[in-house]
């Protein structure tokens, strides 16, 4: 069975004094459930959060990754700047593919990066509106899984479904549609040539406890890659918990 995965990204919020706090709450109310707790804060905060939680079970991962070792790249953080620090990184995350340009091939080169340095990807692929409005969910999504994959070799990996449009609107997909993308990123995955049944498929995209049980009560959907919800320690920790619960 795949265990269950809750990844918070906390984009670009907290200060540093609520990044501490907001760990240290997380780490009280969450230590204890058996899920997979991965906190992706801000790069600055990235080693202040991961030695808050040393000693737990709950692990960190960077919002993003550049995909050069080392050099004039300035703003930029290389892998091997990360390892040591955080075990898993969101690659694809759609603010970075909309607002950033991160097409499906910059997407494949961070992929690379993360595995050659052994750092787990979490890989984000969603459909925009207008292309959900147009029935192109799952080519888009197909396209995105393969051209991300298409350099690499099986692999640990993380895969997260994120629809653009339900991503911080309160409007979250609904759970047959993301149970269905789910198995399509699995046939996708298979088609790379990776095993499916070993890698965790999260649901991301207003993911709020009133509706996370029903996502994680879907077959292939493993988790959650949560925004705003993962902001706030209750909800966040409650999130947790029913992962927990949907598994075991
Ligand atoms: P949201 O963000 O939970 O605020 O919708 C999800 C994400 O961007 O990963």
């Amino acid at each position: 069975m795949r265990r269950p995965i809750v990844a918070g990204n906390w984009k670009m919020n907290t200060t540093r004094s609520e990044a501490e706090e907001l760990v240290l709450a997380i780490r009280t109310l969450a230590a204890a459930a058996p899920t997979e707790v991965v906190i992706c804060p801000p790069y600055v905060w990235l080693d202040l959060v991961s030695r808050a939680l040393e000693g737990s079970n709950m692990k960190t991962g960077a919002q993003d990754v550049y995909w050069e070792e080392s050099g004039p790249f300035t703003g930029q953080i290389a892998v091997t700047q990360l390892v040591g620090m955080c075990e898993y990184a969101i690659v694809g995350h759609s603010e970075r593919r909309r607002l950033f340009g991160d097409t499906d091939e910059i997407v494949a080169r961070k992929v690379v990066a993360c595995m050659g340095a052994g750092l787990m990807p979490i890989l984000a692929v969603g459909e925009d509106a207008e292309e959900h409005a147009a029935g192109r969910a799952e080519a888009v999504v197909r396209r995105q899984v393969a051209t991300a994959l298409a350099e690499v070799p099986p692999h640990p990996l993380v895969a997260a479904y994120e629809p653009v449009w339900a991503i911080g609107t309160g409007d979250a997909a609904n759970r047959e549609h993301a149970q269905w993308i789910a198995t399509v990123i699995r046939d996708e995955l298979r088609i790379a040539g990776f095993d499916p049944e070993t890698v965790p498929v999260l649901y991301g995209g207003s993911v709020t406890p009133d509706n996370f049980p029903g996502f994680v009560a879907q077959p292939d959907i493993d988790g959650g890659l949560v925004g705003g919800a993962s902001l706030d320690a209750r909800k966040f920790a409650t999130l947790v918990e029913q992962a927990s619960t949907a598994a075991y």
